[in-house]
């Protein structure tokens, strides 16, 4: 089970967005899917997901981040393909061995964090905040 940590790198310069992402990782790290409560703690996931997003976004706005409506579409499609994942789910549980669950939460959570969200951090510490 690939095992992720938070590091500096990942830092955005925003102690509570860098909480946010911080507890996303351990929530991930946490999610078994052989775990006979999987399903509650995956929409947990989803839930803390959403509001870390929402949060997000609205710094993005109050920060006016110029590529806000590029990072938007960002999230939405994260939320459609997890969604997607959820109902695949519902109608057949994933195999013990099915690693696509986590390794698409983990891949798109890295490069999220590592690129995505980099830009607004540096664009944030090229205007001095
Ligand atoms: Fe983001």
């Amino acid at each position: 089970m690939t095992v992720i940590q938070w590091t500096e790198a990942m830092s955005v310069g925003n102690p509570a967005l860098d909480k946010d992402h911080q507890k996303l990782i351990q929530m991930i790290n946490d999610l078994d899917q052989a775990a006979p409560d999987f399903l509650e703690l995956f929409n947990a996931v989803l839930d803390y997901t959403t509001g870390h997003f929402e949060r997000e976004e609205t710094h993005l706005e109050v920060i006016g981040f110029p590529g806000l409506d590029a990072h938007r579409v960002q999230h939405d499609s994260f939320a459609d393909e997890v969604a997607a994942m959820v109902k695949e789910y519902r109608g057949h549980a994933f195999q013990a061995g099915d690693t696509r669950l986590k390794d698409f939460l983990w891949s798109w959570l890295k490069g999220h964090i590592l690129i995505e969200d980099q830009r607004y951090a540096a664009w944030t510490r090229a205007r001095g905040g």
